[in-house]
């Protein structure tokens, strides 16, 4: 009888590679996807959570959910522009660090109810941001489910990635829902939606090109100064349409730079220009300028998702 051979690593063990051994890159993931974690007990401990713990909670877990939502849509560009190719293989592990953390996010809403399903149901129903919340982890759970190396084969390489095409809007409804809840302050839904933007206005280049070779460094220096302009623009409408002002004069002073309070619209353009700094310095150092494969996993070609 042919020996039954033990699997390299047992699933939980995310810090191994597909062969088992220790990998630097997943270890230094799990460490960055439960920061939020130690973040949380070491306020708890020191400042506390105020007079609503739970909902404190709950801004937390939602805030995380969408924060790896938009790193894993970062890995492929950053995949291609750092010509960094193991990146693909945290994206999964990303992917399903934002769904728990969405998972925590729902659980704690329902606690925050004492459990009454009833209320959460016709809650979801009547409030359009919870809605738009419900969806977008409906689509998270099914992108977690088919997360698996079974599920990629079960479904075929075209179809997986057909279906996770899905999380461009996860993080599209995220996003508005992170917008709506939010009551004063849209500083920060504004600066993740212009690196959405950005994520977005990418890919975008990527199919207008229809390349596998990276676009050269002045393409993304423009597509930094686009998105930039369009993320001043549309705060400059949305502060005018919702003090009843001139989009014209709010775009004039954010225009105006000031460190003590940096508009969203500067920390992309700065980000843009940091993808174009990476590029130059990557291009000019990893030998030779490789067109881009698709990366492998346990020994197969993943298909190439988002
Ligand atoms: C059924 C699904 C969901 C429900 C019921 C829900 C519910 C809530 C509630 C009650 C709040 C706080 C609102 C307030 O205090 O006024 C909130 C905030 C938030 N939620 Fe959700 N949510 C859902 C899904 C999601 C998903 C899937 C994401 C992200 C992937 C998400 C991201 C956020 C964010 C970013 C905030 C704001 C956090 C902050 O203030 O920093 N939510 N959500």
């Amino acid at each position: 009888m042919a020996p039954i051979r033990k699997p390299p690593k047992a699933p939980w063990q995310i810090w191994l590679d597909a062969g088992g051994k220790l990998s630097w890159l997943r270890l230094v993931v799990l460490v960055l996807l439960l920061t939020p974690v130690a973040i949380a007990v070491y306020d708890f401990y020191t400042v506390g959570y105020g007079a609503r713990p739970i909902n404190d909670v709950i801004h937390r877990t939602g805030y995380w959910a969408l924060l790896f939502v938009m790193m894993s849509l970062a890995i492929s560009p950053l995949r291609r522009i750092a010509r960094f190719n193991q990146l693909v293989d945290v994206r999964r592990m990303i992917g399903v660090g934002a769904f728990v953390y969405a998972a925590a996010h729902i659980t704690l809403y329902i606690a925050d109810q004492k459990f009454d399903l009833g209320k959460v149901v016709s809650e979801i129903v009547l409030r359009l941001y919870l809605t738009i919340g419900f969806v977008a982890l409906l689509g998270l759970t099914a992108l977690a489910a088919t997360s698996t190396d079974g599920m990629v084969r079960r479904l075929g390489g075209k179809r997986w990635q057909r279906l996770h095409m899905a999380v461009y809007g996860v993080g599209l409804l995220a996003l508005i829902h992170f917008f709506q809840q939010t009551k004063a302050d849209v500083w920060i839904p504004t600066l993740v939606a212009g690196l959405f933007g950005w994520l977005i206005a990418y890919r975008l280049l990527i199919k207008v090109r229809a390349s596998r070779d990276e676009p050269p460094a002045w393409m993304l220096a423009v597509l930094a100064v686009v998105v930039s302009a369009l993320t001043f623009i549309a705060e400059a409408v949305g502060i005018g349409i919702a003090f009843n002002t001139s989009p014209l004069r709010v775009l004039q002073s954010t225009l105006d730079f000031d460190i003590e309070m940096i508009r969203p619209g500067w920390l992309v353009l700065g980000a843009g220009l940091l993808v174009v700094v990476v590029d130059l310095v990557r291009s000019r150092f990893a030998k030779p300028r490789r067109r881009i494969a698709a990366p492998v996993t346990a020994g197969k070609r993943a298909p190439e998702a988002a």
